[in-house]
């Protein structure tokens, strides 16, 4: 299906036993398309993220990708489909060096045979990672971590990256440099699902942005002329971000 969403959540509630953490939410990802996800602390964010990647089941409503429901499908099967998801907070081994923690990912994701190659494009996309590819992964500063995690999913060529807070906590040079790759992934043509507090950042990069709201989408609209709306709305919902 040419002109099916590569992500629909429709309608989906999500729970963490007996806590319901999303209610009725509706989202859509074209080919290609860019969308900001932002909202308060605890507004439900990171739990669209790992629906839309099936860590997290929907409870009522369905997940489809191109089209098809994935409903009951594993994280590995959304991973085959095209879905990378780089997950909030710092997701290295600690006690693996920067070459391991890239050689086991690419061995699951990729096969054995390609392991080489993808290890040159991730030392080309980040040569800091390079530079530092005998050092323990536990050991890298916060900046050097988010790369070491971006470059993993990167390397596979995701159909749609869905990254959950990139930037937290680095140095304002670093989150540049962190953009800069995410614009150039876009202009290759991968979709994106960016989770950001930065908000001017991510309505720079995006197309789309969606509010959410207590576990409900509150906002949904072009990034363009989004700003003030943007604002407005995380005042309104008690954000300090
Ligand atoms: N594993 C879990 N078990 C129980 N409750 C959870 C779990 N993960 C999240 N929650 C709850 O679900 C709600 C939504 O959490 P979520 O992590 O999706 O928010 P968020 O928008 O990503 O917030 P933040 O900006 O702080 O990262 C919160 O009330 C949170 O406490
Ligand atoms: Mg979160």
């Amino acid at each position: 299906m040419a002109d099916a969403p590569l992500l629909e959540l429709r309608d989906v509630s999500a729970e963490y036993g007996p806590f319901r953490a999303l209610f009725g939410v509706s989202l859509t990802i074209m080919p290609g398309a860019a969308v900001a996800l932002l909202g308060a602390n605890g507004a439900g964010k990171t739990t669209v993220a790992r629906v839309a990647s099936g860590l997290v089941p929907a409870a009522t409503g369905a997940v489809l990708v191109d089209g098809r429901d994935m409903s009951g499908r594993r994280t590995y099967e959304f991973a085959r489909a095209g879905i990378a998801h780089a997950p909030e907070g710092r997701s290295v081994f600690a006690t693996f060096t920067v070459e391991e923690n890239l050689v086991l990912s690419f061995r699951q994701s990729l096969g054995k045979a390609r392991v080489a190659g993808a290890l040159s494009e991730a030392y080309a996309l980040f040569p800091r990672l390079g530079e530092r590819r005998r050092q323990l992964a536990g050991t890298l500063s916060g900046g050097e971590q988010r790369m070491l995690s971006l470059a993993r999913v990167l390397v596979e060529k995701p159909r749609l990256l869905i990254a959950d807070e990139l930037s937290l906590g680095l140095a304002p040079i670093v989150v540049d440099e962190v953009y800069e790759t995410l614009a150039s992934i876009r202009t290759s043509g991968t979709a994106l699902l960016i989770v950001e507090q930065h908000i001017q950042h991510a309505l720079a990069l995006c197309d789309h942005v969606a509010i959410l709201d207590h576990g409900r989408v509150g906002w949904e609209g072009p990034a363009e002329g989004a700003a003030n709306v943007v604002v407005s709305q995380l005042f309104e919902t008690g954000s300090s971000t």
